[in-house]
């Protein structure tokens, strides 16, 4: 999706971030900016800062960080554009390309179509659920025992028998069938019309982030087959993208800061009436990447609550592995054999459920356990190889290696070595994965500390430049960064810096700013780590040089080489 800078900029003027932010975080003012719990992740104490006059975000916390944008997509779980069009929407700003693209326009147009479609059939699936035809509907909910609170939170409906309704309803709401999707909509499907599918079923309407009922799951109240049907995919819900009860759930995760991740409609559902507001489900899918993502987005923790036998373990294994990956904690709740949360919960109380969140795993343990106790030794090895080069972060990997050669009985040096070589294997291959747009810059420590430091103490940048210290910076972001730093008129500089730039800049001014005996140490300091890796780097290439003129026999080259290289050492660092 092309960025639409023109939207972009006019939303972040109008939007006021402090306002934004402060309807999910508790902000209160420390010096120009404002500090609170981050919504992010797990915590109490104020790591979250925003900063209204740069108009951004940082979390020291979990390194979440962005504009106003970025907090609104985030904390609702929407993708970039749809974000941005919402809160567009929200401070009046006009999204004039949309109408300039002809093809976005219809794209819109059909969009709004279909929401507004799935609107309507939400209030009609739940009319029908109060008159006479949906007098067996209500009797199968009270049979599950489902409350009438929860009928109304989740606003349960029922599709009945003479589907005709539905259509008649539509049609006399303006939506004529030759309008492109809507027509689509109303023909698919077995009899010709799209909501045939779901005649004399229980409907559970799926939301989108902000609450929007974008599909539905449909439940037979009899034995027909499937017992659960979901929508096929439109222009408003491509399937793996979204969680059951999500939008429900979201307030109660901002709180608990814990998700609950289960696997049925029913579950979602009892789970909420006894209590566990921060429960949420997939949808007749494996968990996907993309809901892991979105789930990571809301929750620091996800409890996984899954059938017990053996697809159930193989699901929460996938799923917990997945979680792992994104760097979140997770932990996988037992439950007794032949029970799912909803049955249990309705036998054995919130007492039987807690018993069972009192027995969780952490996920990593959990994941190893399964894989020693049902994996081939030669699938176990491969396992830990995916797992760990799997692993976006390379903090991450360091941590986890040693427990997973420990916890597997593999060697840990022979484990590093099919990481590496598996890394080289897919280094070859072209990246498949689309470019993310990038929310923090990879920057190695070292690096960060030159670079703070450059932004703190600006009347340092020129000499840094001549020390050289943009050779010695270890990373292409950091590098690029630095030339921002020195190349940019001071007065135009903040307004050049990315997102994730001008995070960083942020978090290097809050700590404070070298005083000048303290800064001429720092560079003094900075000044010897350069010379000494220019002398690191000269090592190198000697040595490398001296190897390879003994290898062609030039030995008078090599004592040559050797000499110069032993005038360096005694004041390297190695
Ligand atoms: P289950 O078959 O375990 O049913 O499917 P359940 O959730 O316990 O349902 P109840 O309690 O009998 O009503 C688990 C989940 O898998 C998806 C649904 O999301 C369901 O809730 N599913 C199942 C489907 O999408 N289609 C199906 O045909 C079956
Ligand atoms: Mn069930």
């Amino acid at each position: 999706m092309k960025r639409d800078t023109g939207t972009v900029a006019a939303v972040k003027a109008r939007a006021n971030i402090a306002e934004i932010v402060g309807r999910y975080v508790n902000l209160r003012p420390v010096g120009g900016r404002l500090v609170g719990p981050c919504p992010f992740h797990q915590e109490t104490k104020g790591s979250f800062n925003v900063h209204p006059d740069k108009g951004f975000f940082h979390c020291f916390g979990c390194q979440a960080s962005g504009d106003v944008i970025d907090f609104y997509c985030r904390i609702n779980g929407l993708e970039f554009r749809e974000g941005l069009e919402r809160l567009a929407a929200e401070v009046g700003v006009d999204v004039g390309q949309a109408r300039r693209d002809p093809r976005a326009a219809r794209q819109r147009q059909e969009r709004d179509a279909c929401l507004a479609m799935h609107e309507l059939a939400d209030r009609y699936f739940r009319h029908v659920l109060g008159t006479p035809a949906g007098e067996a509907a209500r009797d199968y909910l009270a049979r599950r025992k489902v409350s009438p609170e929860m009928i109304e939170a989740f606003s349960l409906g029922v599709s009945p028998d003479g589907w005709q309704g539905l259509s008649d309803v539509l049609r006399s709401r303006g939506f004529s069938e030759d309008m492109g999707v809507l027509a689509g909509l109303l023909s698919a499907g077995r009899n010709g019309r799209v909501w045939d599918r779901f005649r004399d079923r229980l409907m559970f309407p799926i939301r989108d982030g902000g609450g929007r009922v974008i599909a539905f799951g449909g439940r037979t109240m009899g034995d027909g087959e499937p017992k659960y049907l979901n929508s096929a995919e439109t222009p408003i819900y491509t399937k793996g993208q979204h969680l059951y009860g999500l939008y429900e759930a979201r307030p109660h995760m901002a709180k608990s800061r814990r998700a609950l991740l289960t696997e049925g409609y029913l579950d979602v559902i009892t789970l909420h009436q006894f209590g566990y507001g921060d429960a949420c489900g997939v949808l007749g899918t494996a968990l996907t990447p993309e809901q892991a993502k979105r789930l990571s987005g809301f929750a620091s923790r996800v409890d996984l609550v899954f059938d017990g036998d053996p697809p159930g373990r193989k699901a929460a294994l996938r799923s917990a592995q997945m979680f792992l990956s994104l760097g979140g904690g997770c932990r996988v709740v037992p439950l007794p054999d032949g029970e799912d949360v909803d049955s249990l919960l309705h036998a054995a109380g919130r007492d039987g459920f807690e018993e069972c969140l009192a027995k969780a795993e952490d996920g990593l343990t959990f994941c190893l356990r399964v894989v020693r106790g049902t994996f081939s030794p030669k699938e176990i090895a491969a396992w830990a190889v995916e797992f760990l080069n799997g692993l976006g972060d390379a903090a991450l990997r360091a941590v986890f290696i040693p427990r997973v050669s420990s916890g597997l009985g593999l060697a840990e040096r022979e484990l590093r070595q099919s990481l590496g070589e598996a890394e080289d294997r897919g280094r070859r291959q072209p990246a498949a994965a689309p470019p993310r747009r990038q929310r923090s810059l990879d920057i190695a420590p070292r690096d960060a500390e030159l670079l703070a430091f450059a932004i703190r103490r600006a009347d340092y940048r020129a000499a840094l430049a001549e020390a050289g210290a943009e050779a010695a910076l270890s990373g292409d972001a950091a590098r690029e960064f630095f030339d921002k730093l020195v190349g940019e008129v001071a007065d135009e500089l903040e307004s050049r810096l990315d997102t994730a730039q001008s995070a960083f800049w942020a978090k290097a001014l809050l700590e404070p700013v070298e005083g000048d005996e303290q800064a001429a140490a720092v560079f003094e300091e900075i000044c010897i780590f350069l010379r000494q890796s220019r002398e690191g780097d000269r090592r190198r290439v000697l040595t490398e040089a001296i190897r390879r003129a003994q290898e062609q026999g030039e030995h008078m080259q090599a004592l040559r080489l050797l000499g110069e290289l032993q005038a360096l050492s005694g004041r390297g660092d190695e």
